[in-house]
């Protein structure tokens, strides 16, 4: 996984982009909490106008208000389900000795086999029922999830060096043998399948390659913003959000999976994403952000670790342009993270963090979900049961609130998925 670093990340992602042109200085970090500036957050019980909501019948109303703000201001607007997909099984067979199938379906969006296209990598547990899902995307290839010779290599454009997981060289951009499995850790599939949950995975790379290039790539060519690009076209996160709605289309056609208690899960930039995705989509029954930080869960208003300037000028293609207006101006932002976790109520919500991930800013994450659970509170749906971050490896759940605080590294460990399969069980009823 990615090291937290108090230079601008992109030295470790190993991406030459924004903050670092041209011999530009790195932007200084805050790890000082005596440095957190005051701030107000807005409140996500009242109307832009300022009038309390009345009563939780008047909370979708308000959610759609938070939404169509994020969309114009952060993420940029999603489209809409695309009028055709189609479905393709390429393989399946057994898989973990008999105690998985395994399924490579490719999603089209034309009715020939051109364009852009999502392969999903699906483990069912042999159970012969229709199984819970954790669904989420991957950083480096379907084939890094697990070492399964039989997960087709991923075809689109990967990065020189894996981002996460074990270290692999990808030569040309693109994958090899010598990447499966590179990141089978932050997965666990064959541990989940034991946990009678299925796992869905695609290779975010698949929906939009994870470089700057004018979003000409990836499904930001299959569904064109207006020229010029106005300012909250959707960009990258939004993108693989998009992509995770898909799979979930897909997901309610597959018999092997029970489409109303899937998850979605991700880490870092992919935590972001899951976010988005499951404030948008309400076919989520549970979000799980690991690890996402600035732009993910944290607030932005605490300017702690990464800020809205780090993230914006090293990574200028994940956010809508309108979001770069916040750089250095967060006391302008007339929302914060806790909203976008707020538009998640009332489904299942959990939000993890790392001792030694401070760039992510672990505070910044827990304040976050807490102000998000006034809105579950409002909602009658139970409530988050600690005020403050509570200490490490001491996980608070309440029935649809979640959160751990481990110690370790900004990564996905098996620790994680433990607690995120004993949540999903409770919410779940199993
Ligand atoms: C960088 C970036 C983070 C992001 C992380 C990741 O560190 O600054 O915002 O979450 O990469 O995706 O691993």
């Amino acid at each position: 996984m990615l090291n937290s670093t108090d230079l601008a990340p992109a030295v470790a992602a190993g991406l030459a982009l924004g903050a670092l042109v041209a011999g530009a200085a790195p932007l200084p970090a805050n790890y000082d909490e005596d440095k957190v500036p005051a701030y107000t957050l807005p409140d996500a019980l009242r109307f832009a106008s300022g009038a309390a909501l009345s009563g939780p019948d008047q909370w979708p109303r308000r959610r759609a208000e938070i939404l169509a703000l994020l969309q114009d201001q952060m993420y940029g607007v999603m489209p809409e389900r695309p009028p055709l997909l189609r479905y393709e099984t390429r393989e399946s067979g057994p898989a973990f000795g008999g105690r998985a199938l395994r399924k490579q379906i490719r999603i089209w969006f034309a009715l020939q086999d051109q364009g852009p296209f999502i392969d999903v990598l699906l483990y069912l547990p042999s159970t012969g029922q229709p199984a819970p899902a954790f669904l989420g995307l991957n950083f480096n290839g379907n084939h890094t999830v697990h070492e399964d010779p039989a997960i087709r290599l991923t075809e689109s454009w990967v990065r020189e060096k894996n981002l996460t997981g074990r270290p692999v060289v990808n030569r040309g951009n693109r994958a090899n043998e010598e990447s499966r499995g590179a990141d089978a850790e932050a997965w666990q599939a064959e541990y989940l399948v034991s946990r009678g949950y299925a796992l869905a995975t695609a290779y975010c790379g698949d929906i939009d390659p994870d470089f700057d290039d004018g979003f000409t790539n990836g499904v930001h060519a299959l569904l064109p913003s207006p020229s010029p690009r106005p300012g909250n076209a959707w960009g990258t996160v939004c993108a693989w959000a998009w992509g995770l709605s898909r799979i979930m289309d897909y997901l309610q056609t597959d018999p092997g999976v029970n489409p109303r208690k899937v998850a979605v899960m991700g880490h870092s930039r992919l935590g972001k994403t899951a976010l988005w995705a499951g404030a948008t989509d309400e076919r989520f029954a549970l979000v799980i952000s690991n690890n996402s930080g600035c732009g993910g869960a944290a607030l932005s208003l605490r300017r702690y670790g990464e800020t809205i300037a780090h993230v914006t000028s090293s990574f200028p293609h994940w956010f809508c342009a309108n979001y770069t207006r916040y750089a250095g101006r967060e006391q302008d932002l007339t929302f914060d993270q806790h909203l976008l976790l707020a538009c998640v109520a009332p489904r299942g919500l959990y939000v993890a963090s790392a001792e030694e991930d401070r760039w992510a800013d672990p505070t910044g994450e827990f304040l976050s979900l807490r102000h998000a659970a006034a809105v579950y509170a409002f909602l009658d749906a139970g409530t988050l049961p600690a005020t403050e971050r509570p200490p490490v490896n001491q996980p608070v759940e309440g029935l649809l609130l979640g959160y751990h605080y481990r110690t370790g590294k900004h990564a996905v460990l098996r620790y994680d998925w433990e607690r995120y399969a004993d949540f999903a069980d409770r919410l779940f009823g199993r």
